[in-house]
């Protein structure tokens, strides 16, 4: 589905990204591990059309998106849920769910149906200003809006961050619903035990290099990956 090549990004003189490659496959969780600053924001802002690779290849669906701009992004079927979240807080939820929907064909109301079955929280919340809302329903309320916008593929940057360990657990758990129902997700993870927990496979990243990637099962007993990301959680 997704194919990065050798993709190189640098902010100015500074090479943030050297070159990585990975790819995503219909209907997996591929998660991309890493330690603060390793590039795992600007591997995502790369994904969705933010900060285009100045070496290097991105295929999507078989169609080169190397230079596609940000706004175009939706409509190619890719949805970005930004680190820190950035829903709209002057705007309601129901309007945050409408923006989602911007740009692209057919009709919203079911759509919106569907989010609040899956987060019921929003439809109690949906007059609310997006700002009111807690951290927990902030993160359902983005991923929610990027779902508007009919994603193939979903990509997440730290949807657990900051979040108490039974709300990060019942995003991680929604996660799954959105892959168990057609949604590829690529997920950006500090959280590596959870991350791994749920994913199919997973990449890791250190220093803007991919050094290794191998199915989730064997990340989690991968000796390099539990001294440096897993502790003494697993
Ligand atoms: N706008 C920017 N300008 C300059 N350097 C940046 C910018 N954004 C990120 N960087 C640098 O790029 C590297 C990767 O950052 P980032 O992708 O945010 O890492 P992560 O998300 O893994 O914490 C870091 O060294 C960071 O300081
Ligand atoms: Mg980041």
């Amino acid at each position: 589905m997704l194919q990065v090549t050798n993709a190189v990004v640098r902010y100015g003189s500074i090479t943030a990204l050297h070159g990585i490659s990975f790819n995503v496959e219909a209907g997996e969780i591929v998660t991309l591990l890493g330690a603060n600053g390793a590039g795992k924001t600007t591997t995502l802002r790369m994904l969705s059309g933010l900060h285009a690779p100045t070496e290097g290849s991105i295929v999507f669906e078989g169609n080169d998106v190397t230079l596609t701009k940000a706004h175009q992004f939706t409509g190619l079927g890719i949805s970005h849920v930004p680190e820190g979240r950035r829903i709209f807080p002057q705007m309601t939820v129901e309007e945050n769910l409408e923006m989602g929907a911007f740009g692209r064909r057919g009709p919203i109301a079911e759509d919106m149906e569907k989010m609040y079955e899956t987060f019921p929280i929003l439809k109690d919340r949906r007059k609310q200003m997006g700002g009111n809302l807690s951290g927990g329903e902030q993160q359902m309320l983005a991923i929610a809006r990027a779902l508007m916008g009919r994603p193939r593929l979903l990509l997440l940057d730290e949807p657990s961050m900051g979040l108490a360990p039974m709300i990060a657990e019942t995003i991680f758990r929604i996660i799954g619903e959105i892959r168990d129902s057609g949604t590829t997700v690529f997920l950006v993870e500090q959280n590596a035990a959870q991350a791994l927990r749920l994913a199919d496979r997973g990449y890791v990243m250190e220093n803007g290099r991919i050094v290794f990637g191998d199915t989730a099962a064997n990340l989690l007993i991968d000796e390099r990956v539990r001294a440096v990301y897993l502790g003494e959680e697993v």
